[in-house]
């Protein structure tokens, strides 16, 4: 017997260090120390032993289980580390690895140009305001003073929905300045940006759908010279304090007096013509129509219940698609909704 204790041990004890990974290691100790293991089925032959041998063999086994354990333990501390240490190899990260580059979008040319020009009126003191893209020709015209027959009226210049031509894609901003003084009494100082909607062909300058920035502005007490004030303060914000810019006198029917405002043309500063050829972003006018603008007609403003005789107002409609490209200097209105990554990524 003891050399069947001698054998098991050995045979243990080699078993565990060839065991290259935990589990392997367990399967040793199931198989030597388990209930139904070698040395187990050992102690069973107890029995058949003299008196005298048994305490002397029971005494050696045990010393052979604890030889056992004790190794089994270091073993296993032994294998836990070389797992470790594998992992931590296996994971390592060269942290000298150039890093992936990872492209960030930025907002569109044009929002940003929006953004700029909201700034400015916010911080005049204007309130943003929304309005609905398909409006009802009342809004949209009626109660602009544009009375019925006027050529702007034309279905060949409106999207209408309906054979009475009552509802339709706005034609301008126009439109949110009666929801907005039929709402609310003076004071009154909103900005309200959208798209609008004409059949007109697309060339470098026009385009079916385009934005523009309505701006209105009812007190006592408000005269043209706060409509320029305004707006001259708008365009040299956004293009610098020589920025050349004129009011030209117009008419629109919901304003009384109007005027159109343009900036000279970036491209050839006025002259009409780039190395002897018609400059081709003014057409060799030698100046870009920003916006519209006028005094509110008392009409309009007697149309929403706003005392005219007390109350005077300014009015603008901008281009925002003109504004936009008069400050980051491109030609083609067309670059601006063709969404060409080569493009858009310049700004
Ligand atoms: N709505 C006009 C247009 O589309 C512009 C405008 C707005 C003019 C406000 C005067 C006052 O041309």
């Amino acid at each position: 017997m003891r050399e069947e204790l001698e054998r098991i041990k050995q045979q243990a004890l080699e078993a565990m260090q060839a065991a290259q990974d935990i589990a392997a290691l367990d399967a040793v100790r199931v198989r030597v120390l388990g209930k139904k293991g070698e040395l187990t089925a050992v102690l069973k032959q107890m029995g058949k032993l003299s008196a005298e041998e048994r305490p002397v063999m029971g005494q050696l086994a045990n010393t052979v289980r604890a030889e056992l354990e004790a190794e089994l333990e270091t073993r296993k501390t032994e294998l836990e580390a070389n797992a470790l240490e594998a992992r931590l190899a296996a994971e390592a990260v060269d942290v000298t690895i150039p890093g992936k580059e990872i492209s960030m979008g930025h907002q569109h040319p044009m929002n940003k140009v929006l953004q700029e020009v909201k700034e400015i009126f916010i911080g005049m003191g204007y309130t943003i305001v929304d309005g609905p893209e398909v409006e009802e020709a009342a809004y949209n015209f009626t109660r602009l003073n544009i009375e019925e027959g006027h050529p702007s009226r034309d279905r060949s210049d409106t999207f209408y929905f309906d054979d009475d031509d009552s509802v339709l894609l706005r034609t301008q901003t126009s439109p949110i300045q009666i929801r907005v003084m039929e709402n609310q009494q003076p004071p009154i100082r909103i900005l309200a940006p959208g798209r609008v909607f004409r059949k007109d062909e697309a060339d470098a300058t026009h385009s079916p759908m385009f934005h523009q920035i309505e701006g209105l502005v009812v007190d006592e007490g408000i005269t043209m010279g706060d409509l320029k004030g305004a707006l001259e303060t708008l365009i040299k914000r956004l293009y610098g304090e020589d920025a050349v810019v004129r009011f030209r006198p117009h008419h629109f029917p919901f304003t009384e007096p109007s005027c159109e405002v343009d900036m000279q043309c970036f491209k050839c500063h006025g002259t009409g013509e780039v190395a002897g050829q018609v400059c081709s972003t003014c057409h060799g006018e030698g100046w870009i129509e920003l916006l519209g603008a006028g005094m509110v007609h008392p009409k309009v403003l007697e149309g929403c219940g706003i005392d005219s005789k007390k109350y005077s107002g300014f009015a603008f409609g901008i281009g925002l698609e003109r504004m936009a490209m008069g400050r980051l200097r491109f030609n083609d209105l067309r670059l601006i909704f063709d969404n060409d990554i080569r493009f858009l990524s310049q700004f």
